[in-house]
């Protein structure tokens, strides 16, 4: 497998250790609608588009699923988010040889594009595809885009259309019409809500709702809880010691890195319980060395080195706040991140000791909230549900980066 920090991994890059996941999510979109659930990096994008890969690896008869994938990041509009959705489903009704449901179920407007999709590409008609649906709302867009999805029965696979990216999508919508976006995710959940009702049983599509910012927590915030509660969540669980081991082994393997036993159980002991994303860090970390021979020490001496410089690929965590939370929350969160520095800690205490001067026990705890979907934090179910760190990496980052006394290590 080679060492990727960053982009989404499949195949031999994906971690054998971890590919139930795959066939967990496989066998749960058999029955229902999901939303994937899993902090920053825990590799949400990565299970999916493996699945996705092993669906397309596959003879046309023995695949099981179609699977449309969408990444919405970049998408500000409503008419973004239908214009993408709507071209993905034109493709599939082209790739599965079904242009003629198209002439039917858009009506004569689209005989033009629909004979020329019997011909060309799907890329080849976007200039004409967004002309054409310029000044749709979502009124129109819904009438045309309906009627594909429902007939999406009529295709010999079900259909998975995947939202990678959902919430940070909805928060576009924020940014460019602080006014009416409230409105807008409304009526878009409430829609895409409605094509998830009716479907009956034997029904053969369904959709995957997946971002690392909580799109739970972003929907009540809104008060629109209601309108993705009828999606079953799929849960990412943090690594184990045997993925770690694992990744760190064959990456050494791949690179020819002679790390000892103590240096291995040492970077073990810094990404555990957090995600494999911090192991491939600390890999490249030591292959930026150009070195072949890593004993404890000098594992250790890069590790804090690392940490020391700022690291390039922790730095988003902390990016990302500067973007999302207001002057009053960075404050919440950077007092919150700092004690927990020092160890575990209840809310409770936290609030009290620090905080209750300076926001309201609300506010406190929609910051606890997304420091915990931004893969900084988590609820130790093992140690009375007190906060800490995601994993001893990130702590030491942060103790690093705030100058923070009197951290060990
Ligand atoms: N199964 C895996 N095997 C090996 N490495 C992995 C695996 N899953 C995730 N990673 C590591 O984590 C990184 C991020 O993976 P991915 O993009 O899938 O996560 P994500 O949860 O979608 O992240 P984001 O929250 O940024 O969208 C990868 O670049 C890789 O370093
Ligand atoms: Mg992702």
């Amino acid at each position: 497998m080679d060492n990727i920090t960053g982009n989404p991994v499949t195949d031999k890059d994906f971690l054998k250790t971890r590919l139930f996941l795959v066939n967990d999510l496989k066998k749960m979109l058999r029955k229902c609608s999901v939303i994937i659930e899993a902090p920053r990096r825990f590799g949400k994008t990565s299970v999916i588009k493996e699945l996705l890969r092993r669906e397309n690896a596959k003879r046309d008869d023995r695949r099981e699923f179609n699977v449309l994938f969408l990444e919405l990041e970049g998408d500000e509009t409503v008419n973004d988010f239908c214009l993408r959705l709507f071209k993905e489903l034109l493709n599939l009704y082209r790739i599965r040889k079904k242009i003629d449901s198209i002439n039917k179920l858009l009506g004569e407007g689209w005989n033009a594009i629909a004979a020329r999709l019997g011909k060309i590409k799907i890329a080849g008609l976007e200039l004409d595809l967004r002309e054409k649906t310029r000044n749709y709302d979502l009124a129109a867009w819904k009438n045309e885009i309906t009627p594909l999805i429902t007939h999406l029965d009529s295709i010999d696979k079900a259909t998975i259309i995947v939202f990678d990216e959902f919430p940070d999508m909805l928060l576009n919508f924020k940014k460019r019409e602080p006014e009416r976006y409230k409105d807008t995710i409304d009526s878009l959940t409430a829609w895409l809500r409605s094509l998830r009702q009716t479907q009956e049983e034997g029904c053969k599509y369904r959709f995957v709702f997946c971002g690392s910012i909580h799109l739970r927590k972003t929907m009540e915030e809104l008060g629109l809880g209601k309108r993705i509660n009828d999606l079953e969540s799929f849960v990412i669980p943090p690594i184990k010691k045997e993925d770690a081991l694992l990744l760190i082994e064959s990456l050494a393997k791949k690179y020819n890195l002679e790390i000892d036993p103590d240096g291995v159980v040492y970077m073990v002991s810094k990404i555990i319980e957090g995600s494999l994303y911090y192991g491939q860090i600390l890999v490249k970390a030591l292959r930026e060395t150009r070195e072949r021979n890593f004993p404890r020490e000098r594992v250790k001496a890069i590790y804090e080195a690392m940490l020391r410089r700022g690291n390039h690929d922790l730095n988003h965590y902390h990016s990302r706040l500067e973007d999302y939370l207001s002057l009053q929350e960075k404050e919440c969160s950077e007092a919150i991140l700092k004690h927990l520095c020092s160890g575990a800690a209840h809310e409770k205490e936290i609030f009290g000791l620090l905080l209750h001067n300076i926001c309201t026990v609300e506010q406190f705890q929609s910051v606890v909230h997304r420091l915990i979907y931004e893969g900084y934090i988590t609820r130790d179910i093992d140690d009375n549900g007190k906060l800490r760190f995601v994993a001893p990496i990130l702590k030491d980052w942060w103790s690093c980066k705030k100058g923070v006394p009197n951290v060990c290590l």
